[in-house]
């Protein structure tokens, strides 16, 4: 269902990717790890047509991302870095404009949906600009998910979530995983191990593990050790 292939970037001198390759299933939730600047955002922007590789190819749903890349973003959730929203919008009201960006026909029955999904409900009378950090995720969540995607591209999707709320948010993704491809980014290792079934490790834009967790923390002892191991230069 996702395809990168042989994907280069190269920003002025910079290769922020170095021909990586690898494909996901329906089914399979992927996290990518990396140290900072590894290229991770780069991959995920590149996934999601926001920018072109200077080398390489990428195929979303039997969709190409230089021919067809209007089919793509209709295949993909895709929660971005920093998670850009709009502030002055209520809750609804902004996720009624995304239903209605991807023209849905059902688009008040999903917006309901969406904030009884991701827990926002307490939070209806405020505007965006007024949530807390954990709630403005959630709101990326929903905007990601509303048009029910095949493929949900997350860029560090747990960031700044209190730990009850971390719980719930998890459960939201293992549950969108088992339909769907989940590519989601994240520091955190824990992470990995509670919603992951694979890892891909990159560093310096280069990919230096791809495998299931299983088959990772079997020659390690854990998957601290494995990064610490595979990306300390
Ligand atoms: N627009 C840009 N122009 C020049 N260099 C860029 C640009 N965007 C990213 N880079 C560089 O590409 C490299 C990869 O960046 P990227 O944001 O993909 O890393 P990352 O793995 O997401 O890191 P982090 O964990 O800090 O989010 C970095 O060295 C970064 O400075
Ligand atoms: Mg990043």
């Amino acid at each position: 269902m996702l395809q990168v292939t042989n994907v280069t970037k190269i920003y002025g001198q910079q290769h922020a990717l170095d021909n990586v390759s690898f494909s996901v299933d329906k089914g399979e939730i992927v996290g990518l790890l990396g140290p900072n600047g590894a290229g991770k955002s780069t991959l995920m922007k590149i996934i999601t047509c926001f920018i072109p590789p200077s080398e390489g190819d990428v195929n979303v749903c039997g969709y190409n991302i230089f021919d067809n890349p209007k089919e793509v973003c209709r295949c993909i959730g895709y929660l971005p870095e920093q998670n850009p929203l709009y502030t002055e919008m209520y809750i609804p009201e902004f996720l009624r404009f995304v239903a209605d960006i991807y023209k849905l026909k059902n688009s008040r029955q999903r917006v309901d949906e969406m904030i009884e999904l991701t827990g926002l409900t307490p939070e209806l009378g405020k505007k965006i600009g007024a949530l807390s950090k954990g709630y403005r995720q959630r709101v990326g969540l929903a905007q990601a998910l509303i048009h029910d995607p095949q493929v949900l591209i997350l860029d560090e999707p747990t960031t700044g979530l209190d730990p009850n709320q971390l719980e719930e948010i998890r459960k939201v993704i293992i549950n969108a995983g088992k339909s769907k491809v989940v590519l989601l980014s994240t520091h955190i290792m824990q992470e990995v191990e509670a919603m992951c079934n694979r890892a891909v490790i990159i560093n310096h834009g280069k990919i230096v593990a791809d495998g299931s967790l299983d088959e990772l923390k079997k020659k390690n002892d854990s998957m601290e050790e494995l990064f610490h191991k595979l990306t300390k230069d």
